[in-house]
């Protein structure tokens, strides 16, 4: 099936992200046993700086869809940037692209990526669907791991491509629970992991945003020099607060984006 419409575009990344991600699934649906309706927050992307594939190069469905860019953030640590995107229909998820700068890094790793990118015909990134069609390289578990050693976040991509990398629950559309801390106890009472790096709960009232996050769902890739077991996406949650005027603050918070991209981490 051609995907040329958002709804279309919507439902392919997430029946595809359950199916890599079983925790997803899971957490979802008992979140729907509970009698919640679940409101997707945001839908996360990453990739690279690279001319080729960049944040602009994932965000032209959602503009072309009347999404519209709202702001920009640094990771100097990371070496990320990235761009978040709202819709004006509220209940639509924001979008977050994050892209890794290259030129912060050694040739060697720039010279892996390039040859990973260059494997990518020009047809491909014009595909309305092009953010969600996987990973359109070739790449050993060996480039894997050296990548791995100098960026989690190259590995990642390297290994899986474009997809989403985490959809994001809405925690003030659950009516059964008060705080991301009930939700987050109810999670992991499920038997899940959640993400500890710099505390489970990432932010505070005072950045009018606290985030958490499950661990990736580990899973088989198909390498060129055989399958191995990698981690995956995970599910996020995310509680807004209004600020002094009134509305509830709609943006993100570059220190805790910054731990929650640890959630793919392998040495986790
Ligand atoms: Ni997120």
């Amino acid at each position: 099936m051609t995907i040329t419409t958002l709804p279309d575009l919507l439902d392919k990344m997430w029946s595809d992200y359950t199916a890599m991600n079983p925790q997803a699934l899971k957490i979802y649906n008992s979140f729907l046993e509970r009698g919640d309706q679940v409101q997707n927050d945001h839908i996360a992307f990453r990739t690279f700086n690279h001319p080729k594939v960049t944040i602009d190069v994932l965000a032209r469905p959602f503009l072309e869809s009347g999404y519209e860019y709202r702001q920009g953030y640094h990771f100097t640590a990371k070496k990320l940037y990235a761009k978040h995107y709202e819709h004006p229909n509220t209940q639509m998820p924001r979008i977050f692209i994050s892209e890794l700068k290259l030129e912060e890094f050694d040739d060697d790793l720039q010279n892996t990526i390039n040859q990973l990118v260059d494997q990518v015909p020009d047809y491909a990134t014009q595909q309305f669907d092009f953010c969600s069609n996987g990973r359109p390289w070739e790449v050993s578990y060996e480039t894997y791991e050296q990548l791995r050693e100098k960026s989690e976040y190259a590995a990642w991509m390297a290994a899986h491509g474009y997809r989403p990398n985490h959809f994001t629950v809405f925690v003030n559309a659950l009516s059964s629970f008060s705080d991301i801390r009930e939700v987050n106890e109810f999670i992991k009472q499920n038997g899940f992991k959640m993400n500890d790096s710099g505390g489970e709960v990432k932010g505070s009232k005072d950045v009018y945003l606290e985030q958490s996050s499950t661990l990736a769902d580990t899973v088989e890739v198909d390498f060129s020099d055989g399958t191995q077991s990698v981690p995956a996406c995970y599910y996020e949650f995310a509680q807004r607060y209004p600020q002094p005027n009134g509305e509830l603050y709609q943006g993100f918070v570059a220190n805790s984006a910054d731990k929650i991209f640890e959630s793919t981490n392998k040495s986790q």
